[in-house]
């Protein structure tokens, strides 16, 4: 019997049970492998805190939100008492053939480099934001874009009644997906994202088309947009070195904005961690759990320093360093396309 060691990493995720669930179920069924879980990423791997897992303990799991592991931000190489010896004592102490870590690009780049350092390793991509260049889509994404398709159809008819033009902050450092699909979905009237900076004169005559034909207009932002004017004033580094805008977020800054230059009574909504709560949607579920299956393959076939991806429906391998070569960001001809409906 093989063993394996799976931690979940990063910010939390809609499915992350679910590839737990696919994999001890088809990794016990098929392979013969038996599972130990991580307490709180790379933590539980550097102090050696687990939890077994089994068919008992993975029963219903796919519907649940968050991660049964616990998850954190800490890297194998942060810690004072992590790194290289302490990865490989926890290892050996268990016995361990390999280790699953599922996260986003930092798990995966931690893990590219404890497999140059010789340590059994593969990963699940991860990340509620797409921007995984990889995979063509990661799980936790559809259910965001779902919760904040939602927000945006109860913030429209409470702007209707009002005649306010409302303004809906969501997830996406670096990336616009969220954005973009929920944006589409909802029927925005202005999309925001940070591949693309947009004035604020754009951004309001927007609004104001949208006003003089009678609607009230609805701003869709992505946390990390930024005008192109914006300084350093309106933002912050928060501890994970990311500068976050000062007035808590970024539509909270561009809210009174838009309101002194239309005159459009304006509100802002910062949708933040409801978007990664809760149950996956039924594609995150399915994604996960092939995920998750997919992965028993792979550490069976001792095919270390790769990762599970999705690839149009085929769920396929790919080495580390391919999938950190590059990041997905919303291309431009696919915002362009939609950009032209704005307003
Ligand atoms: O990377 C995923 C993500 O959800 C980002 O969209 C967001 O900026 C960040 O995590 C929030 O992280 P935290 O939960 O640490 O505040």
């Amino acid at each position: 019997m093989t063993r394996f060691g799976i931690l979940t990493s990063g910010g939390d995720c809609p499915g992350l049970n679910a590839v737990i669930r696919g994999a001890v179920l088809k990794g016990e069924t098929v392979h013969g492998q038996q599972f130990f879980g991580f307490r709180d990423g790379w933590r539980g791997l550097i102090e050696n805190d687990v939890m077994p897992l089994d068919r008992s303990s993975v029963r219903g799991l796919s519907h649940e939100g968050g991660t049964i592991l616990g998850t954190s931000r800490v890297g194998p190489y942060s810690e004072p008492n992590g790194g290289i010896d302490a990865v490989r004592r926890t290892i050996a102490d268990l016995s361990l053939d390999g280790v699953i870590a599922i996260g986003g690009e930092g798990t995966a780049s931690a893990s590219k480099r404890l497999h140059g350092e010789g340590v059994n390793i593969v990963g699940v991509p991860k990340t509620i934001d797409n921007d995984l260049d990889a995979t063509d889509y990661t799980f936790g994404f559809d259910t965001a874009v779902e919760i904040a398709t939602e927000a945006i159809d109860r913030l429209r008819t409470t702007g209707n009644s009002h005649k306010r033009c409302m303004v809906l902050e969501v997830m996406g450092r670096h990336a616009g997906w969220i954005a973009l699909y929920s944006g589409i979905a909802g029927g925005a009237h202005a999309i925001l994202i940070p591949e693309q900076p947009e004035s604020l004169d754009q951004i309001c005559a927007w609004v104001s088309s949208v006003q003089n034909r009678g609607r009230s207009p609805m701003v869709v932002v992505a946390e990390g947009f930024r005008l192109p004017d914006m300084d350093e004033a309106h933002s912050t580094k928060g501890l994970d070195g990311f500068n976050r805008p000062r007035l808590g977020g970024i539509a909270e800054v561009l809210a009174p904005m838009i309101e002194s230059r239309t005159g459009i009574e304006t509100r802002a909504t910062v949708l933040g961690h409801i978007q990664r709560g809760g149950s996956p949607t039924g594609f995150d579920r399915v994604l996960a759990t092939r995920l998750g299956m997919a992965v028993t393959d792979m550490v069976a076939d001792r095919d270390w320093g790769k990762m599970v991806a999705l690839r149009g429906t085929d769920i396929v391998r790919v080495a580390f360093d391919e999938a950190l070569a590059a990041h997905k960001s919303v291309p431009m001809d696919q915002y362009q396309e939609v950009r032209i409906i704005f307003g």
